[in-house]
Protein backbone atom coordinates (compact mmCIF):
# COMPACT_ATOMS: atom_id res chain seq x y z
CA UNK A 1 0.00 0.00 0.00
CA UNK A 2 3.32 2.52 -0.20
CA UNK A 3 2.26 5.67 -1.70
CA UNK A 4 -1.41 5.36 -0.20
CA UNK A 5 -3.33 6.46 2.90
CA UNK A 6 -3.45 3.81 5.40
CA UNK A 7 -7.56 3.10 6.06
CA UNK A 8 -8.17 3.28 9.53
CA UNK A 9 -10.10 0.07 10.45
CA UNK A 10 -12.30 -0.93 13.30
CA UNK A 11 -12.82 -4.82 14.04
CA UNK A 12 -16.76 -5.55 15.30
CA UNK A 13 -16.68 -8.17 17.81
CA UNK A 14 -13.84 -9.02 19.71
CA UNK A 15 -14.17 -13.14 19.75
CA UNK A 16 -10.80 -14.65 19.31
CA UNK A 17 -11.28 -14.15 15.69
CA UNK A 18 -12.00 -10.39 15.80
CA UNK A 19 -9.09 -9.70 18.48
CA UNK A 20 -6.43 -11.90 16.27
CA UNK A 21 -7.95 -9.75 13.27
CA UNK A 22 -7.60 -6.51 14.87
CA UNK A 23 -3.98 -7.24 16.37
CA UNK A 24 -2.80 -8.92 13.45
CA UNK A 25 -3.00 -5.97 11.16
CA UNK A 26 -2.51 -3.58 14.06
CA UNK A 27 0.83 -5.07 14.13
CA UNK A 28 1.41 -4.01 10.46
CA UNK A 29 1.06 -0.01 11.81
CA UNK A 30 -2.87 -0.22 10.68
CA UNK A 31 -4.87 2.32 13.35
CA UNK A 32 -7.37 -0.07 14.58
CA UNK A 33 -10.02 -0.04 16.98
CA UNK A 34 -11.95 -2.96 18.66
CA UNK A 35 -15.60 -3.24 19.39
CA UNK A 36 -16.49 -4.73 22.09
CA UNK A 37 -19.97 -4.35 23.98
CA UNK A 38 -19.36 -6.74 26.61
CA UNK A 39 -18.10 -4.86 29.54
CA UNK A 40 -16.30 -7.68 31.49
CA UNK A 41 -14.22 -8.73 28.09
CA UNK A 42 -13.44 -5.03 27.52
CA UNK A 43 -12.16 -4.29 30.80
CA UNK A 44 -9.86 -7.27 30.09
CA UNK A 45 -8.43 -6.65 27.02
CA UNK A 46 -8.14 -2.64 28.03
CA UNK A 47 -6.13 -4.25 31.02
CA UNK A 48 -4.22 -6.24 28.41
CA UNK A 49 -5.84 -9.51 29.57
CA UNK A 50 -7.29 -12.15 26.88
CA UNK A 51 -11.36 -12.94 27.82
CA UNK A 52 -9.80 -16.54 26.40
CA UNK A 53 -6.50 -18.55 26.19
CA UNK A 54 -5.19 -18.44 22.80
CA UNK A 55 -1.35 -18.76 22.02
CA UNK A 56 0.65 -15.80 21.17
CA UNK A 57 -2.41 -13.35 21.46
CA UNK A 58 -2.06 -11.37 24.76
CA UNK A 59 2.14 -10.70 24.08
CA UNK A 60 0.25 -8.95 21.02
CA UNK A 61 -2.53 -7.08 22.69
CA UNK A 62 -0.10 -5.98 25.47
CA UNK A 63 2.66 -4.80 23.16
CA UNK A 64 -0.19 -3.12 20.75
CA UNK A 65 -2.27 -1.47 22.65
CA UNK A 66 -2.07 2.52 23.29
CA UNK A 67 0.06 1.80 20.44
CA UNK A 68 -2.11 0.97 16.97
CA UNK A 69 -4.87 -0.97 19.08
CA UNK A 70 -7.40 0.33 21.24
CA UNK A 71 -10.62 -1.30 22.40
CA UNK A 72 -14.37 0.65 22.34
CA UNK A 73 -17.76 -0.13 23.42
CA UNK A 74 -19.47 1.76 20.54
CA UNK A 75 -18.50 1.98 17.03
CA UNK A 76 -16.18 4.59 15.50
CA UNK A 77 -15.38 6.77 12.98
CA UNK A 78 -13.53 4.53 10.35
CA UNK A 79 -12.94 3.51 6.63
CA UNK A 80 -13.08 -0.34 6.73
CA UNK A 81 -15.52 -2.67 9.01
CA UNK A 82 -14.78 -5.79 10.49
CA UNK A 83 -18.11 -8.00 11.32
CA UNK A 84 -16.72 -10.28 13.31
CA UNK A 85 -19.67 -11.23 15.79
CA UNK A 86 -21.32 -14.57 16.38
CA UNK A 87 -23.51 -16.30 14.65
CA UNK A 88 -24.55 -19.10 17.51
CA UNK A 89 -26.84 -22.42 16.77
CA UNK A 90 -30.46 -21.59 16.57
CA UNK A 91 -32.54 -25.10 17.61
CA UNK A 92 -33.82 -25.74 14.09
CA UNK A 93 -29.97 -26.52 13.16
CA UNK A 94 -30.21 -22.87 11.21
CA UNK A 95 -28.00 -19.62 12.63
CA UNK A 96 -29.11 -16.64 15.01
CA UNK A 97 -28.42 -13.97 13.02
CA UNK A 98 -29.11 -11.57 16.07
CA UNK A 99 -25.60 -9.95 16.71
CA UNK A 100 -25.21 -9.42 13.01
CA UNK A 101 -27.78 -7.66 12.83
CA UNK A 102 -27.80 -5.73 16.00
CA UNK A 103 -24.07 -4.45 15.12
CA UNK A 104 -25.84 -3.43 10.86
CA UNK A 105 -28.26 -1.32 12.62
CA UNK A 106 -25.30 0.62 14.71
CA UNK A 107 -23.28 0.62 11.65
CA UNK A 108 -26.03 2.07 9.80
CA UNK A 109 -26.29 4.82 12.12
CA UNK A 110 -22.59 5.53 12.01
CA UNK A 111 -22.60 5.97 8.31
CA UNK A 112 -25.41 7.74 8.00
CA UNK A 113 -23.25 10.61 9.21
CA UNK A 114 -19.97 9.75 7.92
CA UNK A 115 -18.96 11.15 4.59
CA UNK A 116 -16.96 9.37 1.72
CA UNK A 117 -16.66 5.65 1.10
CA UNK A 118 -16.50 3.16 3.92
CA UNK A 119 -15.95 -1.12 3.48
CA UNK A 120 -17.88 -3.40 5.36
CA UNK A 121 -16.58 -6.70 5.43
CA UNK A 122 -18.45 -9.13 7.03
CA UNK A 123 -16.03 -11.95 8.88
CA UNK A 124 -18.85 -13.90 10.96
CA UNK A 125 -20.12 -17.09 9.08
CA UNK A 126 -23.10 -16.27 7.94
CA UNK A 127 -24.98 -18.99 5.31
CA UNK A 128 -25.11 -18.55 2.01
CA UNK A 129 -27.83 -15.49 0.92
CA UNK A 130 -27.19 -14.17 4.55
CA UNK A 131 -25.17 -11.09 3.44
CA UNK A 132 -27.87 -10.00 0.63
CA UNK A 133 -30.72 -10.66 2.66
CA UNK A 134 -30.12 -9.51 6.08
CA UNK A 135 -26.36 -7.18 6.02
CA UNK A 136 -27.23 -5.27 3.17
CA UNK A 137 -30.90 -4.29 3.61
CA UNK A 138 -30.51 -3.67 7.36
CA UNK A 139 -27.43 -1.01 6.88
CA UNK A 140 -29.25 0.29 3.94
CA UNK A 141 -32.61 1.32 5.99
CA UNK A 142 -30.55 2.57 8.76
CA UNK A 143 -28.14 4.29 6.98
CA UNK A 144 -30.46 5.34 4.21
CA UNK A 145 -27.52 4.85 1.78
CA UNK A 146 -27.09 2.71 -1.35
CA UNK A 147 -24.47 -0.47 -1.20
CA UNK A 148 -22.15 -0.15 -4.56
CA UNK A 149 -22.67 3.76 -4.28
CA UNK A 150 -22.27 5.03 -1.27
CA UNK A 151 -20.51 2.37 0.96
CA UNK A 152 -18.90 -1.24 -0.33
CA UNK A 153 -19.57 -4.57 1.07
CA UNK A 154 -17.10 -7.88 0.69
CA UNK A 155 -18.06 -11.09 2.27
CA UNK A 156 -14.27 -12.02 3.82
CA UNK A 157 -14.53 -15.68 5.94
CA UNK A 158 -11.62 -16.67 8.04
CA UNK A 159 -10.35 -19.95 8.14
CA UNK A 160 -8.59 -19.07 11.92
CA UNK A 161 -8.36 -22.35 14.00
CA UNK A 162 -8.74 -21.71 17.77
CA UNK A 163 -5.48 -22.14 19.11
CA UNK A 164 -3.46 -21.42 16.35
CA UNK A 165 -5.79 -18.43 15.29
CA UNK A 166 -2.70 -15.96 15.21
CA UNK A 167 -0.11 -18.09 12.99
CA UNK A 168 -3.20 -18.78 10.56
CA UNK A 169 -3.68 -15.13 10.05
CA UNK A 170 -0.45 -14.69 9.79
CA UNK A 171 0.35 -17.45 7.21
CA UNK A 172 -2.79 -17.69 5.44
CA UNK A 173 -3.61 -20.33 2.95
CA UNK A 174 -5.95 -17.80 0.90
CA UNK A 175 -7.79 -14.80 1.48
CA UNK A 176 -11.46 -15.17 -0.44
CA UNK A 177 -12.85 -11.74 -1.12
CA UNK A 178 -16.45 -11.83 -2.03
CA UNK A 179 -17.40 -8.55 -3.36
CA UNK A 180 -20.75 -6.73 -3.92
CA UNK A 181 -18.44 -3.97 -6.21
CA UNK A 182 -15.20 -3.92 -7.70
CA UNK A 183 -14.03 -0.96 -5.38
CA UNK A 184 -14.83 -2.34 -2.33
CA UNK A 185 -12.85 -5.54 -3.09
CA UNK A 186 -9.99 -3.25 -4.27
CA UNK A 187 -9.88 -1.87 -0.76
CA UNK A 188 -9.42 -5.41 0.69
CA UNK A 189 -6.91 -6.55 -1.33
CA UNK A 190 -4.89 -3.26 -1.09
CA UNK A 191 -4.75 -4.34 2.59
CA UNK A 192 -4.47 -7.68 2.57
CA UNK A 193 -1.74 -6.77 0.01
CA UNK A 194 0.05 -4.23 2.75
CA UNK A 195 -0.30 -7.19 5.30
CA UNK A 196 1.44 -10.17 2.96
CA UNK A 197 4.98 -9.91 1.87
CA UNK A 198 4.00 -12.71 -0.09
CA UNK A 199 0.11 -13.04 -0.60
CA UNK A 200 -1.56 -16.05 -0.45
CA UNK A 201 -3.67 -17.38 -3.45
CA UNK A 202 -6.61 -14.66 -3.65
CA UNK A 203 -10.43 -15.91 -4.84
CA UNK A 204 -12.41 -12.87 -5.76
CA UNK A 205 -15.55 -13.74 -6.57
CA UNK A 206 -19.66 -12.98 -5.61
CA UNK A 207 -20.64 -12.64 -1.86
CA UNK A 208 -22.89 -16.05 -2.05
CA UNK A 209 -19.50 -17.68 -3.48
CA UNK A 210 -17.71 -16.88 -0.59
CA UNK A 211 -20.31 -17.64 2.09
CA UNK A 212 -20.65 -20.82 0.64
CA UNK A 213 -16.51 -21.50 0.85
CA UNK A 214 -16.55 -21.14 4.23
CA UNK A 215 -19.35 -23.42 4.84
CA UNK A 216 -18.01 -26.34 2.09
CA UNK A 217 -14.20 -26.28 3.55
CA UNK A 218 -15.91 -26.84 7.33
CA UNK A 219 -17.99 -29.62 6.06
CA UNK A 220 -15.24 -31.04 4.66
CA UNK A 221 -12.91 -31.20 7.08
CA UNK A 222 -15.61 -32.40 9.38
CA UNK A 223 -15.95 -35.57 6.51
CA UNK A 224 -12.40 -36.08 7.02
CA UNK A 225 -12.36 -36.49 10.07
CA UNK A 226 -15.86 -38.75 10.39
CA UNK A 227 -13.66 -40.70 7.42
CA UNK A 228 -10.97 -41.36 9.15
CA UNK A 229 -13.45 -42.43 12.18
CA UNK A 230 -15.15 -44.86 10.21
CA UNK A 231 -11.68 -46.02 8.89
CA UNK A 232 -10.67 -47.02 12.33
CA UNK A 233 -13.48 -48.65 13.76
CA UNK A 234 -13.51 -51.04 10.83
CA UNK A 235 -9.82 -51.27 11.52
CA UNK A 236 -10.26 -52.10 15.25
CA UNK A 237 -12.59 -55.10 14.08
CA UNK A 238 -9.80 -56.61 11.97
CA UNK A 239 -6.47 -58.12 13.56
CA UNK A 240 -3.49 -55.90 13.02
CA UNK A 241 -5.33 -52.91 11.90
CA UNK A 242 -4.35 -49.70 13.12
CA UNK A 243 -5.77 -46.73 11.37
CA UNK A 244 -2.75 -44.24 12.56
CA UNK A 245 -0.85 -46.56 9.80
CA UNK A 246 -3.50 -46.33 7.24
CA UNK A 247 -3.91 -42.63 7.61
CA UNK A 248 0.07 -42.12 7.37
CA UNK A 249 -0.38 -44.22 4.63
CA UNK A 250 -3.20 -42.28 2.49
CA UNK A 251 -1.38 -39.03 3.39
CA UNK A 252 1.22 -39.79 1.30
CA UNK A 253 -1.08 -39.21 -2.13
CA UNK A 254 -0.91 -35.16 -2.71
CA UNK A 255 -4.74 -35.65 -3.25
CA UNK A 256 -5.88 -36.83 -0.16
CA UNK A 257 -2.82 -34.92 2.12
CA UNK A 258 -1.84 -35.72 5.69
CA UNK A 259 -4.05 -33.14 7.64
CA UNK A 260 -7.24 -33.91 9.43
CA UNK A 261 -6.76 -37.62 9.21
CA UNK A 262 -6.59 -38.27 13.36
CA UNK A 263 -8.85 -40.68 14.37
CA UNK A 264 -10.15 -40.35 17.66
CA UNK A 265 -13.69 -39.61 19.81
CA UNK A 266 -14.47 -36.97 17.30
CA UNK A 267 -14.69 -33.20 16.50
CA UNK A 268 -16.32 -30.63 18.46
CA UNK A 269 -15.83 -26.88 19.04
CA UNK A 270 -17.99 -24.05 18.36
CA UNK A 271 -17.41 -24.25 14.63
CA UNK A 272 -17.48 -27.34 13.03
CA UNK A 273 -20.82 -28.90 14.60
CA UNK A 274 -22.54 -25.73 14.30
CA UNK A 275 -21.28 -24.91 10.69
CA UNK A 276 -22.09 -28.79 9.90
CA UNK A 277 -26.11 -28.46 11.22
CA UNK A 278 -26.14 -25.31 9.51
CA UNK A 279 -25.46 -26.39 6.00
CA UNK A 280 -27.63 -29.69 6.36
CA UNK A 281 -30.64 -27.21 7.34
CA UNK A 282 -29.80 -24.81 4.48
CA UNK A 283 -29.33 -27.71 1.68
CA UNK A 284 -32.62 -28.89 3.56
CA UNK A 285 -34.27 -25.03 2.92
CA UNK A 286 -33.57 -25.37 -0.33
CA UNK A 287 -35.12 -28.91 -1.21
CA UNK A 288 -31.77 -30.93 -0.99
CA UNK A 289 -31.66 -34.01 1.50
CA UNK A 290 -27.36 -33.67 2.05
CA UNK A 291 -27.65 -37.56 3.24
CA UNK A 292 -23.80 -37.34 3.31
CA UNK A 293 -23.81 -34.38 6.01
CA UNK A 294 -26.10 -36.26 8.23
CA UNK A 295 -24.09 -39.36 7.86
CA UNK A 296 -21.05 -37.31 8.75
CA UNK A 297 -22.78 -36.00 11.93
CA UNK A 298 -23.84 -39.81 12.79
CA UNK A 299 -20.26 -40.83 12.84
CA UNK A 300 -19.01 -38.14 15.24
CA UNK A 301 -21.82 -38.36 17.38
CA UNK A 302 -20.86 -42.13 17.97
CA UNK A 303 -17.81 -42.17 18.68
CA UNK A 304 -17.98 -41.13 22.51
CA UNK A 305 -20.32 -44.64 23.07
CA UNK A 306 -18.06 -46.35 21.09
CA UNK A 307 -15.19 -45.45 23.14
CA UNK A 308 -16.93 -46.03 26.08
CA UNK A 309 -18.14 -49.65 25.29
CA UNK A 310 -14.59 -50.23 24.42
CA UNK A 311 -13.68 -49.37 28.17
CA UNK A 312 -17.21 -51.04 29.55
CA UNK A 313 -15.45 -54.44 27.49
CA UNK A 314 -12.45 -54.52 29.83
CA UNK A 315 -14.16 -53.32 33.37
CA UNK A 316 -17.40 -54.06 32.96
CA UNK A 317 -19.63 -51.29 33.78
CA UNK A 318 -18.93 -47.97 34.98
CA UNK A 319 -21.75 -47.91 38.25
CA UNK A 320 -19.51 -47.38 41.58
CA UNK A 321 -16.20 -46.79 39.48
CA UNK A 322 -14.15 -44.26 39.53
CA UNK A 323 -13.31 -42.73 35.56
CA UNK A 324 -10.52 -40.51 34.80
CA UNK A 325 -11.21 -38.01 32.32
CA UNK A 326 -7.94 -36.20 30.85
CA UNK A 327 -8.29 -33.26 28.78
CA UNK A 328 -11.60 -30.67 28.74
CA UNK A 329 -11.33 -28.40 25.90
CA UNK A 330 -12.48 -29.68 22.46
CA UNK A 331 -9.14 -29.44 21.49
CA UNK A 332 -5.51 -28.73 22.96
CA UNK A 333 -4.05 -25.12 23.48
CA UNK A 334 -7.53 -23.40 23.83
CA UNK A 335 -9.99 -23.30 27.29
CA UNK A 336 -13.04 -23.68 25.06
CA UNK A 337 -15.59 -26.17 26.04
CA UNK A 338 -17.93 -25.67 23.20
CA UNK A 339 -19.54 -28.76 22.03
CA UNK A 340 -16.23 -30.35 23.26
CA UNK A 341 -16.85 -34.29 23.52
CA UNK A 342 -15.36 -34.71 27.12
CA UNK A 343 -18.82 -33.09 28.21
CA UNK A 344 -20.75 -35.91 26.46
CA UNK A 345 -18.36 -38.26 27.73
CA UNK A 346 -19.08 -36.94 31.27
CA UNK A 347 -22.91 -36.82 31.45
CA UNK A 348 -22.57 -40.46 29.98
CA UNK A 349 -20.22 -41.68 32.45
CA UNK A 350 -22.44 -39.48 35.05
CA UNK A 351 -25.68 -41.28 34.26
CA UNK A 352 -24.28 -45.10 34.48
CA UNK A 353 -23.47 -44.39 37.74
CA UNK A 354 -19.29 -43.18 37.96
CA UNK A 355 -17.50 -40.98 39.56
CA UNK A 356 -15.55 -38.53 37.73
CA UNK A 357 -11.74 -37.06 38.27
CA UNK A 358 -11.10 -34.80 35.47
CA UNK A 359 -7.81 -33.06 34.58
CA UNK A 360 -7.50 -30.18 32.08
CA UNK A 361 -4.29 -27.94 31.66
CA UNK A 362 -6.09 -24.34 31.40
CA UNK A 363 -9.77 -25.71 32.00
CA UNK A 364 -10.69 -25.55 35.55
CA UNK A 365 -14.35 -25.20 35.97
CA UNK A 366 -17.72 -24.36 33.90
CA UNK A 367 -18.36 -27.69 32.32
CA UNK A 368 -22.36 -26.92 32.30
CA UNK A 369 -22.94 -30.16 31.81
CA UNK A 370 -27.36 -30.55 32.45
CA UNK A 371 -28.16 -32.39 35.93
CA UNK A 372 -24.61 -32.41 36.40
CA UNK A 373 -23.91 -33.94 40.47
CA UNK A 374 -21.25 -31.87 41.20
CA UNK A 375 -20.68 -34.14 44.03
CA UNK A 376 -19.96 -37.39 41.45
CA UNK A 377 -17.10 -34.57 39.42
CA UNK A 378 -13.50 -33.71 41.14
CA UNK A 379 -11.44 -30.99 39.44
CA UNK A 380 -7.55 -32.74 39.91
CA UNK A 381 -4.96 -30.33 40.21
CA UNK A 382 -2.62 -32.58 37.98
CA UNK A 383 -3.12 -35.36 35.60
CA UNK A 384 -1.78 -37.56 38.46
CA UNK A 385 -3.88 -36.59 41.16
CA UNK A 386 -7.24 -37.54 38.37
CA UNK A 387 -5.69 -41.20 37.74
CA UNK A 388 -5.21 -41.82 42.02
CA UNK A 389 -7.57 -44.45 42.75
CA UNK A 390 -8.90 -45.03 39.47
CA UNK A 391 -10.82 -47.56 37.79
CA UNK A 392 -10.25 -46.57 33.78
CA UNK A 393 -8.62 -43.40 32.35
CA UNK A 394 -9.97 -42.20 29.11
CA UNK A 395 -7.42 -39.65 27.26
CA UNK A 396 -9.85 -37.00 25.90
CA UNK A 397 -7.50 -34.04 24.43
CA UNK A 398 -4.35 -34.52 23.58
CA UNK A 399 -2.40 -31.68 25.41
CA UNK A 400 0.98 -31.80 24.86
CA UNK A 401 1.66 -32.88 28.81
CA UNK A 402 -0.45 -35.87 28.33
CA UNK A 403 2.28 -37.34 26.15
CA UNK A 404 4.93 -37.13 29.31
CA UNK A 405 2.94 -40.04 30.66
CA UNK A 406 4.19 -43.00 31.09
CA UNK A 407 2.74 -46.37 31.22
CA UNK A 408 4.16 -46.61 34.82
CA UNK A 409 1.79 -43.48 35.97
CA UNK A 410 -1.12 -45.25 35.15
CA UNK A 411 -0.07 -48.66 36.66
CA UNK A 412 1.62 -47.03 40.05
CA UNK A 413 -1.44 -44.48 40.41
CA UNK A 414 -4.74 -45.87 39.44
CA UNK A 415 -6.55 -48.76 41.71
CA UNK A 416 -7.51 -50.77 38.08
CA UNK A 417 -5.10 -49.10 35.24
CA UNK A 418 -7.54 -49.15 32.11
CA UNK A 419 -6.86 -46.57 29.15
CA UNK A 420 -8.66 -45.64 26.35
CA UNK A 421 -6.52 -43.38 24.27
CA UNK A 422 -9.38 -41.60 22.84
CA UNK A 423 -6.73 -39.62 20.27
CA UNK A 424 -3.99 -42.09 20.19
CA UNK A 425 -1.49 -39.70 21.76
CA UNK A 426 0.43 -42.52 22.95
CA UNK A 427 2.68 -44.93 21.29
CA UNK A 428 1.34 -48.73 20.91
CA UNK A 429 4.50 -50.29 20.81
CA UNK A 430 5.49 -48.45 24.37
CA UNK A 431 1.88 -48.58 25.93
CA UNK A 432 -0.18 -51.08 24.72
CA UNK A 433 -0.81 -54.57 26.58
CA UNK A 434 2.65 -54.41 27.24
CA UNK A 435 2.80 -54.21 30.64
CA UNK A 436 1.69 -56.86 33.47
CA UNK A 437 -1.82 -55.66 35.18
CA UNK A 438 -1.96 -52.70 32.47
CA UNK A 439 -4.97 -52.75 29.99
CA UNK A 440 -5.12 -50.24 27.31
CA UNK A 441 -6.89 -49.46 24.07
CA UNK A 442 -5.72 -47.05 21.29
CA UNK A 443 -8.99 -46.01 19.22
CA UNK A 444 -8.77 -47.49 15.45
CA UNK A 445 -6.29 -50.21 16.25
CA UNK A 446 -7.03 -54.01 17.93
CA UNK A 447 -5.00 -55.28 20.90
C1 LIG B 1 -12.24 -24.85 12.42
C2 LIG B 1 -11.50 -24.80 11.07
O1 LIG B 1 -10.38 -25.68 11.12
C3 LIG B 1 -11.03 -23.38 10.78
O2 LIG B 1 -10.43 -23.34 9.48
C4 LIG B 1 -12.24 -22.44 10.80
O3 LIG B 1 -11.86 -21.10 10.58
C5 LIG B 1 -12.91 -22.53 12.16
O4 LIG B 1 -13.31 -23.89 12.40
C6 LIG B 1 -14.12 -21.62 12.13
O5 LIG B 1 -15.10 -21.97 11.47
O6 LIG B 1 -14.05 -20.49 12.63
P1 LIG B 1 -11.46 -25.00 14.98
O7 LIG B 1 -12.89 -25.31 15.28
O8 LIG B 1 -10.76 -23.98 15.78
O9 LIG B 1 -11.31 -24.52 13.44
O10 LIG B 1 -10.64 -26.33 15.17
P2 LIG B 1 -10.08 -27.51 14.26
O11 LIG B 1 -8.60 -27.50 14.36
O12 LIG B 1 -10.69 -27.50 12.92
O13 LIG B 1 -10.61 -28.77 15.07
C7 LIG B 1 -11.99 -29.04 15.18
C8 LIG B 1 -12.22 -30.36 15.89
O14 LIG B 1 -11.82 -31.44 15.06
C9 LIG B 1 -11.45 -30.55 17.21
O15 LIG B 1 -12.33 -31.11 18.16
C10 LIG B 1 -10.35 -31.52 16.87
O16 LIG B 1 -9.96 -32.31 17.97
C11 LIG B 1 -11.02 -32.36 15.78
N1 LIG B 1 -10.07 -32.99 14.84
C12 LIG B 1 -9.29 -32.21 14.06
C13 LIG B 1 -10.01 -34.38 14.76
O17 LIG B 1 -10.74 -35.10 15.47
N2 LIG B 1 -9.14 -34.94 13.87
C14 LIG B 1 -8.35 -34.19 13.07
O18 LIG B 1 -7.58 -34.78 12.28
C15 LIG B 1 -8.41 -32.80 13.16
Amino acid sequence: MTGLKRPRVQVIGCGYVGLTTALAFASRGIAVTGIETDLKKRELISSGRLPFHEPGLEELLRKLLGNNFEVRDSQVESDVSFMSVGTPSKNDGGIELAFVESACQTLGELLKNLGGYHTVVVKSTVLPGSTERVVIPTIEARSQKRVGKDFGLCVNPEFLREGSALNDMMDADRIIIGEYDRKSGQVLLDLYGSFYEKSPPILRTNLVNAEFIKYASNAFLATKISFINTIANIAQRLPGGDVNIIAEGMGFDKRIGKSFLSSGLGYGGSCLPKDLRAFLSLARSVGYEAKLLSDIEYVNDSQVGLAIDEARKMIGGFDGKTVTVLGLSFKPDTDDLREAVSRRMIATLLEEGAHVNVYDPVVRSGLQIPSLDQARVVFAKSSIEALSGSDCCFLVTEWTEFKNLEPEDFVKHMRTPVLVDGRRLYDPAKFLGKMKGFSAVGLGSIQ
